[in-house]
């Protein structure tokens, strides 16, 4: 097998997990949930550990030797290591309060590093039936369709995206939300749609031209994404413009037309 066979392989192993995660997650939809609070507003259902479960056994049965990084396990046992082994990074259900409310922006977000670099990434919206895979170095694809991110160049045409986070401390919500407040002047407008890994999804697409958020949980919630953006010509980085790094918890990301201006933006906003 060539390395690129095997990246297709992972790929494949990773659809199937997602499809496997989002067919249980539609079926529970529509359904009343049961909901245990980690935090005041942060919520975990029974079927954000059953899909977490569910892409772990897959996984682990077609990939015995990787490691593994899951949101529901891992956050709650403390056992988050990120090495240079093959690690898949898994978060079962991101947008959880999304589902609560059956509102309809949830993904299954399976991504996997070598080398601690994101490799391939699925995200998966099994309510609008939309699957978002990429390679690193073999494009980003949205229902097998290539996709690339917008060449918007002017911050006042752009629509940003950005997320609010679980944490209700008041220095953390008044710096997300003093920083929105001063963006929103620069820019067309905001939307907020309470999945980092879609809204990485959004940007690669095209459909969203800017992403800001300085509040993501854990590498689960950007390692698929941000492969499936970079793939789609897209970047991602930290609001300061420097690297990227998945084991932070904020990030920025558009394409490369944008990223000084959003950067000097973000820093003066
Ligand atoms: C959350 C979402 C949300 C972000 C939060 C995350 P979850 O993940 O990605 O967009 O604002 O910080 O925790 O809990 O729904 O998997
Ligand atoms: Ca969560
Ligand atoms: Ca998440
Ligand atoms: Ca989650």
């Amino acid at each position: 097998m060539s390395g690129n066979d095997s990246l297709q392989g992972f790929l494949a192993a990773a659809v199937d997990a997602a499809k496997k995660a989002g067919q249980l997650i539609q079926e529970k939809f529509y359904q009343t949930k049961h909901v245990e609070h980690k935090g005041e507003v942060d919520l975990v259902t029974e079927t954000d550990k059953a899909c977490e479960d569910l892409v772990f056994s897959h996984l682990k049965q077609c990939f015995p030797s990787h490691k593994f990084i899951g949101e529901e396990t891992s956050a709650a046992y403390g056992t988050m290591e990120l090495t240079d082994e093959p690690t898949w990074i898994v978060d079962p259900i991101d947008g959880t309060t999304n589902f609560v409310h059956g509102y309809p922006f949830v993904c299954v977000s399976i991504g996997l590093t070598i080398g601690k670099v994101p490799t391939v990434g699925v995200v998966f919206n099994p309510i609008i039936d939309e699957l978002f895979t990429g390679i690193r170095g073999q494009g980003a694809y949205l229902n097998g369709k290539a996709i690339k991110v917008s060449s918007q160049d002017q911050l006042i045409k752009c629509l940003l995206a950005s997320e609010t986070g679980t944490s209700r401390e008041k220095s953390t919500i008044d710096d997300i939300t003093g920083r929105i407040n001063r963006l929103l002047f620069k820019v067309r407008s905001l939307r907020i749609n309470g999945s980092c890994a879609l809204s990485l999804c959004d940007v690669a697409c095209g459909r969203i031209d800017l992403f800001y958020i300085n509040c993501y949980g854990g590498p689960w919630d950007a390692a698929a994404g941000a492969v499936i953006l970079t793939e789609a010509g897209g970047l991602v980085y930290d609001p300061s413009g420097r690297d990227f790094d998945i084991t932070a918890t904020r990030l920025a990301a558009s394409n490369p037309l944008l990223k000084e201006t959003f950067v000097e933006a973000l820093a003066h906003p």
